[in-house]
């Protein structure tokens, strides 16, 4: 793979670094023109994807009041048929971790993460995962927020990506310390006036958003089949985040006090960093945390984009 190393950012300005976690960016990139994201090279990729790294999600429809999403499998479908019955259909598959899976995509991470901390000035990362994300003509995320840093890379298509500020009533502190502590970053409260407070993007391939930690987000996809990459990443400072929320939780949800410092140093951080160890060690959260979608379908060989409902579904 040692032909990629033509810089993945080109043309990364003084103010992407000024604005980097900052305010949502958008930056250029060049991996929507390199051979492992060409649709080829991506049909590869699925035919031989490991079945505990992908998701399968069949999604409702854009502007319908009720949330639906389903898990599913290919159904032993080769890539190729995938990404047909994905232009086809309304649904996104997620081949997580590409780096874990094959070792080429592992070395275009760390070269696009070497350029990050270069222009950064000195960003360190680590815990890196990276997704692609196959998606349908008109297919939706809806309004929700991650905890670790992200960023996503348009490589082919076009999509409407809504980046929300960080604060209440956006995402208030209550709602991200049970998101912190339970893992259900989809179930946060949207309303439409919030849209007016967006910044929004349209982006195609050639093109990355990075916004600040934790900031909700929404994404439609425009009327094409759609391919992009997530990143996620920690930094010190992100984990020591997580670490106050997750004890801002416990101390509000268990012992019902209002927590009022987020500080990220100094003894009161430090206290909070061992109360919230201390639960994880229980394992508490464990049983509290939501399990895992049951498969409802699969794939429709005959019938692209179609999908065959699955006997368990029923019970
Ligand atoms: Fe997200």
């Amino acid at each position: 793979m040692s032909d990629l190393l033509q810089p993945i950012f080109t043309n990364w300005q003084p103010e992407h670094t000024r604005d980097w976690g900052q305010a949502p960016i958008s930056l250029s990139h060049s991996l929507h023109k390199h051979t492992l994201f060409s649709f080829d090279a991506l049909a590869e990729l699925i035919d031989n994807y490991p079945r505990e790294h992908y998701a399968l999600v069949h999604m409702g429809a854009q502007g319908s009041a009720r949330r639906t999403w389903r898990e599913g499998d290919i159904g032993g479908l080769k890539g190729q048929q995938v990404i047909e019955a994905i232009r086809s259909g309304r649904m996104w598959l997620n081949l997580r971790n590409i780096g874990r899976v094959d070792g080429r995509y592992a070395e275009m991470l760390d070269q696009m993460f070497i350029e990050i901390r270069d222009n950064v000035g000195g960003y360190e990362t680590y815990g890196r995962t990276s997704g692609i994300l196959i998606s349908s003509p008109n297919a939706q995320v809806y309004y929700h927020m991650d905890l670790p840093g992200q960023s996503l890379a348009q490589i082919h298509g076009k999509k409407r990506v809504y980046v929300y500020p960080n604060t209440a009533p956006f995402l208030t502190p209550e709602q991200l310390e049970s998101i912190a502590l339970y893992e259900v970053e989809v179930d946060v409260p949207y309303e439409p006036w919030y849209d007016r407070h967006a910044k929004v993007f349209e982006i195609e391939g050639g093109e990355m958003l990075h916004w600040p930690l934790n900031a909700p987000h929404r994404v439609e996809n425009l009327d094409c089949l759609n391919v992009s990459m997530t990143t996620e990443y920690w930094t010190e400072d992100i984990r020591r985040n997580q670490m106050i929320n997750m004890a801002n939780g416990i101390l509000r949800q268990k012992a019902g006090l209002a927590p009022k410092s987020r500080a990220t140093s100094g003894p009161g951080f430090w206290a909070k960093a061992a109360l919230q160890a201390g639960v994880r060690r229980t394992g508490l959260l464990k049983q509290m945390r939501k399990a895992k979608r049951p498969i409802e379908f699969k794939l429709d060989g005959a019938r692209p984009g179609g999908i065959v409902e699955l006997q368990q579904a029923a019970e």
